[in-house]
């Protein structure tokens, strides 16, 4: 939304040109640079968006300084207590909380979405079984594009909703496949009178030999980890789906796209790798010196599930995460998990350490989440599938929302060069 402020760039001898102010409903003003390159004959330069926005979205906003994060205007708080999961991808995709009857419409067609044809079962066999889950991920969901060839067209409405549908009900099935086939047992089919969270619990977890028993506690912190990784605004991933998206590609190669930018540490495969880092500390005796490790610039060594781009306060995902992770090893009989402890004390001492207070280093969803999925018992190797599965919602919804905008562009950004100045080819014999 324009204002009527402008910002005024000063620049060359005593030139000086004035961009327009965005505001937005809730947030920081945004100076919009568009003209700047025409005017100027300048770009602007900021890898890793440190000051740019990127998009106008509706979806979702986070106050980092503040700890808050709402989905179309709710808190995530709210949401997770009072919500369950496809609720909130209703939400996240329509604009609005569902009514009884909207609710009832979605969940039966997602649920009647969450068989994969069958064809799609001889791709897991080209894997090798001990890949690595999200590699298979990877080449699973791009492998979709392949079999909806009569809904691909990203300009018509009716479509886009179909693969959204298909997406949001095929993601744990093919999870689900990728943690079986790893394993070397038989898939599970979906059932149809299963939530979604119970669903795939069961396509994890049963095996043909037994009765697979639902236990609500463990199914509900499912569905809250679902709720808490469902979307994050313009993070690395979403951008990534955008900007894939931007040339037009099908929705279902950008959230392949998106799958590669969440399998890296620094993003969704932070949770696995805090919960690595907590089994090499091993003991509460080791947390000093494994501080002094992280404090120490040239070992390379970061505290995991710390540290925001965005949050410079409490993620407030990491507070209901540390509460689902009391609420499950409290079920499990498990309140003397030796890795939960360990964690509560290194949280404790990184909290009360000059570096993390003056860097405003707080705990981030994946502190805790790890425990949880581990207490679940999904292998720590799964655990970004399991982000994967739950932020698929909100990669379709940001790239549904770029695609019906009519100020999208193809994503293009420019660049400081710093290589060599143009010069001539020496002939071969002479270099
Ligand atoms: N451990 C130790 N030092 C840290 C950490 C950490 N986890 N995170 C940031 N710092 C330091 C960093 O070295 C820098 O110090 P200095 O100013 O002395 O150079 C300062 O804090 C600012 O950090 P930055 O790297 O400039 O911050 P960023 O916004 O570029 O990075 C981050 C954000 C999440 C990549 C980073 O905090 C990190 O690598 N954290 C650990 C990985 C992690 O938990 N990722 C999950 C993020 S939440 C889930 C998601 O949304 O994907």
């Amino acid at each position: 939304m324009s204002s009527d402020k402008k910002a005024v760039l000063h620049w060359g001898d005593g030139k000086s040109t004035e961009f327009p102010v965005l505001t937005g409903t809730i947030g920081p003003e945004v100076v919009d640079i568009r003209s700047l390159y025409g005017k100027t004959g300048m770009f602007t330069y900021d890898p890793g968006f440190m000051s740019t926005a990127c998009a106008t979205s509706r979806i979702t906003y986070i106050d980092g300084d503040e700890g808050v994060l709402l989905y179309r205007g709710y808190s995530i708080e709210q949401l997770a207590q009072s919500c369950d999961f496809l609720e909130v991808c209703y939400l996240l995709l329509n604009g609005e909380l569902p009514n009884a009857k909207q609710r009832g419409e979605f969940v039966n067609t997602v649920t009647r979405h969450t068989m994969v044809h069958d064809q799609l079962n001889r791709f897991f066999t080209g894997f090798r079984r001990d890949a690595h889950p999200m590699a298979v991920m990877v080449g699973v969901v791009g492998a979709l594009s392949a079999f909806y060839h009569d809904s691909l067209d990203i300009n018509n409405p009716e479509h886009r909703k179909i693969s959204a549908f298909r997406l949001i009900a095929k993601i744990p099935t093919i999870v689900a496949m990728t943690y079986k086939y790893s394993m070397g047992q038989p898939f599970v089919y979906p059932r149809n009178d299963l939530s979604y969270s119970e669903n795939f619990m069961r396509m994890m977890f049963a095996v043909p030999a037994e009765e697979y028993k639902m236990n609500p506690v463990l199914v509900r912190a499912l569905d809250r980890i679902l709720i808490l990784h469902a979307d994050h605004e313009q993070n690395a991933s979403t951008s990534t789906v955008r900007q894939a998206g931007s040339s037009g590609a099908n929705p279902f190669a950008c959230m392949a796209a998106g799958i590669a930018c969440l399998w890296g540490p620094a993003h969704g495969g932070a949770n696995e790798a805090c919960l690595n880092m907590l089994e090499e500390i091993g003991d509460a005796s080791k947390i000093p010196e494994f501080i002094k490790q992280v404090k120490d610039k040239n070992s390379n060594v970061k505290l995991m599930g710390f540290g925001h781009r965005v949050y410079k306060n409490y993620d407030p995902r990491a507070k209901l995460m540390r509460e689902t992770c009391h609420e499950v090893l409290n079920e499990l009989g498990l309140h003397d998990d030796r890795l939960f402890k360990l964690a509560i004390a290194l949280e404790k001492v990184a909290l009360e350490d000059e570096y993390f207070v003056s860097r405003k280093l707080y705990p981030n969803v994946d502190f805790y989440s790890g425990i949880v999925q581990r207490a679940l018992g999904i292998p720590v190797a799964m655990f970004t599938c399991i982000f994967a599965l739950a932020r698929t919602v909100g990669w379709i919804a940001q790239w549904a929302e770029m695609v019906g905008d009519p100020e999208n562009k193809i994503a293009r950004p420019r660049q400081l060069y710093a290589g060599a100045p143009r010069r001539d080819v020496v002939p071969l014999e002479k270099r």
